[in-house]
């Protein structure tokens, strides 16, 4: 059988990373769309994937421009096509709305429009996001729970969501959306909470920090790993029909709770470090997020691995070891 060619924007990205690797174990010919200055700096903005630079083909391209998109897919022509790349962090689109929605929306609809007038028979999957529930409906979340978003990169997640289902169902693309709540990994981005909080522990055991100011401690998040959510994306591909799928943990954990854990991987007492601070709070919170991933695991045998305890400890083992201080981190 011929090597199939797989096409993923944002491959610079967490989940990028964790899927090139996948589908290069796969036996892929993996192709990445990433910004023009990311092929000027690899050393930084390439750091994810360094050491795969020699297996993947890069293609520089603009989110913002239909025309660069284009190019890349009559250039690569795949069979499968991965659209991750977005302005993916909550705070940030209340500070830009416009480009949120700019990026995220056109974005998604330039790919699909790209895919369906190059290449009609590739499969694409689209990032949804469990923010697409914001004030939810009803707990936990399935796929037929109503959106209700509350922040404009939520907002930008229901369109593009909207947009596949819609060249679904007008030109016959095999296009699927996975709602996937969220997802973490030593390789998440620093703003994040989780992220935050494991490199935060790994600075104050090292003595570079004194504490950590965090923003809403009481807000409930459905955690799993990235690793394990990457592998979902290829199995939404490989379904004869595509679908939309919720792809979670099934448990819900608040933030409070990721910070004692994280902090007594290393025998410390959060409150002695830890302080809040009303800046960092939203103006319109996602206060509860858990996810039914009944369906995943009923038609694409999809099934979360990764404890919660374990997740925290991966993580803030990994920003301890990456400081030194990794014999810190209690058996
Ligand atoms: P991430 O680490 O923030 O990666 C985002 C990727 O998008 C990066 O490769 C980034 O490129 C690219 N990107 C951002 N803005 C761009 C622009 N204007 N032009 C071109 N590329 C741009 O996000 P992630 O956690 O891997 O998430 C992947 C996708 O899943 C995103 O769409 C996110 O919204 C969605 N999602 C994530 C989660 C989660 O919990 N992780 C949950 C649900 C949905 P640069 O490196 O050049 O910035
Ligand atoms: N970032 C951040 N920083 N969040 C904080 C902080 C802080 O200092 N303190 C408390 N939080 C709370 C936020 O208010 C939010 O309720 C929760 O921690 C999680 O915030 P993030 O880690 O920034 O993630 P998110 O849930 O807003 O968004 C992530 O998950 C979505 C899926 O539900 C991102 O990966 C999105 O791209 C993704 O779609």
């Amino acid at each position: 059988m011929a090597q199939k060619k797989a096409l993923i924007s944002g491959i610079t990205g967490q989940d990028g990373s964790y899927l090139l690797e996948f589908l290069l174990a796969k036996g892929y010919e993996v192709h990445g769309i990433v910004r023009r200055v990311a092929l000027e700096d690899p050393e930084h903005r390439l750091s994810r994937i360094v050491a795969f630079q020699d297996k993947v083909h890069l293609h520089p391209a603009s989110l913002e421009s239909y025309a660069s998109i284009h190019q890349v897919a009559v250039k690569v022509r795949p069979d499968e096509c991965y659209h991750l790349a977005a302005q993916s962090f909550v705070s940030y689109s209340f500070d830009d709305e416009f480009s949120t929605l700019n990026t995220n929306i056109n974005g998604t609809h330039f790919m699909l429009s790209a895919i369906k007038n190059t290449n009609p028979d590739c499969r694409v999957y689209f990032a949804g996001s469990s923010e697409m529930f914001g004030k939810v409906e009803e707990i936990p979340q399935t796929e037929r729970t109503r959106f209700h978003p509350r922040s404009t990169y939520g907002i930008s997640k229901v369109a593009g969501f909207d947009l596949t289902r819609n060249y679904r169902e007008a030109y016959g693309l095999h296009a699927s959306s996975g709602i996937l709540f969220n997802h973490e990994s030593p390789r998440r981005g620093f703003e994040f909470v989780t992220r935050k909080i494991s490199s935060g522990v790994a600075q104050i055991v090292a003595g570079r920090q004194k504490g950590l100011r965090l923003g809403n401690l009481d807000a409930q998040r459905d955690w799993g790993h990235a690793r394990e959510y990457v592998e979902a994306m290829w199995m939404m591909l490989q379904q004869p029909e595509p679908d939309d799928y919720v792809i979670a943990t099934g448990e819900t954990h608040t933030v409070l709770e990721f910070v004692s854990e994280a902090f007594g991987c290393v025998g410390l007492d959060y409150r002695d470090y830890v302080t809040t601070d009303p800046v960092l709070f939203r103006p319109a919170e996602v206060s509860i997020l858990l996810g039914d991933p009944a369906k995943a695991k009923a038609i694409l045998g999809w099934q979360p691995r990764t404890t919660f305890k374990d997740l925290v400890r991966e993580m803030v083992e990994a920003d301890c070891v990456a400081l030194g201080v990794g014999n810190a981190v209690r058996s």
